[in-house]
């Protein structure tokens, strides 16, 4: 049997396997679901030994276990190791869901007309990963796997890998490999084939400002005494200058420049200022100056509060200078900066704006470092033809602005490069509210990697 019609006459097992995997809350930020985070990496162990991969195992690490397979055909072959995340963002505001994000419902949206499936962890990465899975089923069900695969599945990557890059380390033998294939990312529309050929790094810090030793009375003490809810947004105000450019002494100083020739082919993307601002319900876009809204995703570093707290927030009106204030900060970072170095400019620098009038503490979180992949390796040309053939047209290559810490861990760790075969769509509401990924996109994934196998193995002799 040929590979599609395997496909055709399984597509709605491969449906309802991939709900079996929507239903566990793998929730990997929020302790209260530890159990369920470690049921999902032993429910996708289980699939992909039903799936044809052996040696499956569940590899712990200092946090979640990472989930392991392979299928050795013959050492001499070039190996695939397939990378993926079985753990999901949190699914708060639980009340703007349509329907439970841990229940899958299949929806039809403008969109998506064949219907979108909707749940957490749909799009990121649980449906993107589960489609590697499917489609080892497919070459081995129908004789065509015609390398060798490897693939491991974390749990961790919504917190920053952290524990994945001590994994790499250990495990360097064990994962041998000659190319790291991803689908975490996304493409242009349906009918746009993509595929990403840069990442963002990260730099996550958290900041408190400490004023008063409690809470005290507005009338009487305001005015008087600094208030760290004021002084906290001054300082965050003070971080852009009206160009909406950092202020951070030395933040742009590694920020490599793009040729205009470079510049000229990423807005070659098919791109509408009028449908983002519709998509987003917003009138203007905001960014850097003297650059395009591609440019400032994709090239360009950020500084973003993620969330700001401190004082009354309670019903009704309470009169009180609050004691503390706190932030959680992020920097996007671009090649060739890196978390480190970022994390500490900001400190100095939050520390040296802080007026005598507060104490202030910053702590850093998780980093990730930026990424660029060529586009003229075998591996990108091979996932190039493959989506090629089977979308009909050839994938445009796009910067994602979002990260993926592990991407340049693999080649810094591993010396391996990686290939970002994402299928997924911005507008699927990753980390938001009704998440859900396309029901064409999970059969056309599964469709078209088993493509990528072929030929990159018919490119690599
Ligand atoms: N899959 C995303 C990253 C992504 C999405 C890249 C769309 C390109 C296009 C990933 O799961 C993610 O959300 N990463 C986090 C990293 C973090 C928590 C360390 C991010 O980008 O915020
Ligand atoms: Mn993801
Ligand atoms: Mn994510």
């Amino acid at each position: 049997m040929n590979q599609i019609d395997y496909i055709n006459q399984n597509k709605d097992r491969f449906l309802n396997e991939l709900f079996e995997l929507l239903r566990i809350p793998s929730v990997s930020a929020d302790p209260k679901y530890k159990g369920d985070v470690v049921k999902t990496a032993e429910a996708m162990r289980a699939k992909l030994e039903a799936a044809g991969a052996e040696k499956t195992e569940l590899i712990s690490t200092d946090g979640f276990p990472v989930v392991y397979g392979e299928k050795i055909i013959d050492p001499n072959l070039p190996t695939v190791l397939v990378y993926g995340h079985y753990d999901v963002q949190p699914a708060d505001p639980i009340e703007l869901w349509n329907t439970p994000p841990f229940e899958p419902t299949i929806r039809k949206t403008e969109i998506h007309p064949d219907g979108a499936i909707f749940a957490r962890g749909s799009c990121d990465d649980k449906g993107q990963a589960f489609m590697h899975v499917k489609a080892l089923e497919v070459m081995l069900k129908t004789n065509t796997l015609p390398c060798n695969m490897k693939i491991i599945i974390e749990g961790e990557e919504e917190v920053g890998s952290s524990n994945l890059g001590i994994f790499l380390k250990k495990y360097k033998e064990k994962l041998k490999a000659d190319v790291i294939l991803i689908s975490d990312t996304s493409m242009i529309a349906n009918d746009t084939p993509s595929i990403d050929v840069g990442l963002r790094g990260l730099a996550y810090m958290e900041v408190e400002v400490d004023g008063p030793k409690i809470d005290l009375h507005s009338g009487v003490y305001g005015g008087a005494v600094g208030n760290p809810i004021n002084v906290l947004c001054k300082m965050i105000a003070s971080m852009h200058d009206e160009n909406f450019h950092i202020t951070i002494p030395g933040f742009y100083d590694d920020v490599l420049v793009l040729s205009d020739n470079e510049k000229a082919e990423l807005n070659k993307a098919p791109f509408s200022l009028e449908n983002y601002k519709k998509d987003l319900d917003i009138d203007d876009v905001q960014g850097e100056k003297g650059y395009t809204t591609l440019e400032r995703t994709g090239t360009r570093p950020t500084l973003d509060v993620n969330g700001i707290w401190g004082g009354y927030i309670g019903e009704g009106a309470k009169t009180v200078l609050p004691s503390k204030a706190f932030a959680k900060i992020s920097m996007r970072l671009v090649p060739n900066m890196t978390s480190e170095k970022i994390q500490q400019l900001f400190e100095d620098h939050f520390k040296k704006i802080a007026p005598k009038s507060v104490k202030v503490k910053v702590t850093p979180h998780h980093g990730g470092e930026p990424v660029v992949v060529s586009t003229t390796s075998v591996a990108y040309l091979a996932a190039a033809k493959a989506m090629e053939e089977t979308f009909g047209k050839k994938p445009i290559p796009t910067r994602g602005g979002g990260s993926i810490p592990i991407v340049a861990l693999f080649k810094s760790v591993l010396g391996l490069d990686s290939v970002l075969f994402g299928f997924g769509l911005d507008s699927d509401a990753l980390h938001s509210p009704n998440e859900h990924y396309g029901i064409f996109n999970y059969y056309k994934g599964i469709e078209t990697i088993p493509l990528f196998y072929r030929n990159y193995v018919a490119m690599s002799k």
